[in-house]
């Protein structure tokens, strides 16, 4: 892939995104008061204004327990709002864009409320009355999302009636195992239909996982050897160099399996993995999403336990800087055996891939930041180059680089200048920022803008949440039995050494993050 210098169209964000304006809608939010409102949410609808994507009719309520009045309201969004514009351009003379700011500042009110008395929704009811369209969207709690569902429907605020929709974003986690993810699934659609749930992975708004399934299926060279004839492996990396911060509360009763395999991990697999859809029509999507994640190995017996590699980090240093261990964070018990740390090798049952092991790692507080999946091809026949000085093969590996390197590497030999036959690594690297015009995105815009024009491709239906949990939870069942060790790894390292043995047994090895 050669990069051109010269692509003036592309690098202009006029000419990339040609949406249309979503229609008129009142954006209410529960957990308004909340970080995820004011990190993600407000700062993505900010991003479509200046995109020109709201109808001026567009309103945001925001719902919170907290006692608050709009005015508090807007100007506590409007100080997030500049550490957005200056943190993300990494520049601290970077300004709000008044006009757009004071366009969203009158947009916006405030309710305080318990989300759990049927007299806050009474309220929220006479402020949405009239309007056709909302979206309710839950930044809470995972304990809320149920009670929330619940109250909107006895407030009958979950009718679409005389054309306007009626939606509900759900954050994750989607419950807590298969058994509270399917109990979670039957309060919401005992209240509303499956269209109109939205149940977001935030992996799903990065333009590199949404690219995945463009590079596969608009370019006829790479899907005729995307299977295993021509693959001997695929590794999924999410690594991160950050600790739980201060999230120990949440985290010690999840942990890494269930923070990011079912969901952002197996969002990866998939779109590497999944048959091509019939069209890009959220249920033909959704559905070869499931099947394949439906088609993954069951980890049960000796696969969750031999498999399966936990880990924990313990102190450790990022050059000078020294960290603490996990068992040392706020509120996280000084002796817990939650992972911070998963690997695990997956196999697919079905025709194109039986027989090529996909192999997954996420941790916390590893060497770098890296999200990053590879899928390496077999190699060629090494029987012509017996005789000369060629003693290896480079082998040919695709790198789709998710974050924060953005782009695709194609790894493969290439004759070394000279009169002996020598072979070096050579690569052939795409770049997104020389491409194209990178903003400052919080990878919700795409997801919102979705939402509010009824697109759910990017979107997790109940079977796909189901099927995620389904496939982990046989190792979580042998974790609960007390099998699965936790293996503790330095901060600031590539993570425990089982892990990479875990490879080695297959005679294979982590590539470096
Ligand atoms: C969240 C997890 O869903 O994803 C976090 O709860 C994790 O623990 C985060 O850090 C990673 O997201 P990103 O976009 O930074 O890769």
């Amino acid at each position: 892939m050669d990069q051109h210098s010269a692509h003036p169209d592309l690098s202009d964000p006029a000419v990339l995104s040609k949406a249309s304006q979503a229609p008129a809608c009142q954006f209410v939010i529960f957990g308004a008061g909340g970080d995820l409102t004011r990190r993600l949410l407000m700062p993505a609808l900010y991003n479509l204004r200046l995109a020109g994507l709201l109808d001026d009719a567009f309103r945001i309520i925001g719902v919170d327990m907290r006692e608050m009045d709009d005015g508090a309201f807007r100007s506590h969004l409007g100080e997030a709002m500049t550490h957005f514009v200056t943190e993300r351009r990494g520049d601290s003379t970077a300004r709000l864009d008044q006009d757009s700011w004071d366009w969203m500042s009158e947009r916006l009110s405030y309710l305080s409320g318990d989300f759990a008395n049927p007299e806050t929704f009474e309220r929220l009811g006479k402020l949405v009355s009239g309007t056709g369209n909302v979206v309710f969207y839950c930044a809470t709690a995972a304990r809320f999302f149920d009670v929330l569902a619940d109250q909107l429907s006895r407030a009958g605020l979950l009718r679409e009636e005389d054309g306007g929709f009626r939606r509900m974003v759900v954050e994750k986690p989607f419950g807590h195992d298969l058994a509270s993810a399917r109990a979670l699934n039957a309060s919401l659609l005992a209240v509303m239909q499956e269209s109109q749930i939205y149940r977001i992975d935030h992996y799903l708004g990065k333009e590199t996982v949404q690219n995945i399934m463009a590079l596969r299926f608009s370019n006829g060279i790479f899907e005729p050897i995307w299977k295993r004839d021509n693959i001997d492996h695929v590794q999924i990396t999410v690594a991160e160099t950050v600790g739980v911060e201060l999230r120990g509360k949440f985290y010690e009763g999840t942990g890494a399996m269930r923070d990011m395999v079912p969901n952002h991990i197996f969002q990866l697999l998939s779109m590497v993995a999944m048959e091509a859809p019939t069209s890009f029509d959220a249920d033909a999507v959704r559905s070869e999403k499931a099947k394949v994640i439906q088609a993954i190995h069951p980890l049960a017996g000796r696969a969750a336990v031999h498999d399966v590699v936990r880990g924990q980090y313990r102190a450790g240093h990022y050059g000078a800087d020294s960290v603490q261990g996990y068992r040392q964070e706020p509120d996280v018990d000084p002796l817990s055996s939650t992972e911070t740390y998963i690997a695990m090798k997956l196999g697919i049952d079905n025709w194109r891939w039986a027989g090529v092991p996909f192999y997954i790692r996420t941790g916390k507080r590893l060497a770098r930041r890296c999200t990053e999946i590879t899928v390496h091809f077999k190699q060629a026949p090494f029987a012509l180059f017996r005789d000369t000085p060629v003693n290896k093969l480079t082998p040919n590996i695709m790198f789709l680089h998710i974050q924060p390197t953005e782009g695709v590497t194609l790894q493969f030999s290439a004759k070394l200048p000279g009169p002996r036959v020598k072979l070096g690594g050579v690569s052939m690297n795409f770049n997104y920022a020389d491409y194209f015009h990178e903003g400052p995105s919080t990878g919700y815009e795409t997801l919102l803008y979705d939402c509010l024009v009824g697109d759910a491709t990017l979107f997790q239906r109940a079977d796909n949440v189901e099927a995620g949990w389904s496939i982990v939870q046989p190792a979580l069942d042998a974790w609960d039995a007390g099998h699965i060790h936790v293996h503790p790894y330095a901060a600031g390292t590539q993570g425990p050494d089982e892990s990479a043995e875990m490879l080695h047994r297959d005679h294979r090895s982590w590539l470096a993050c």
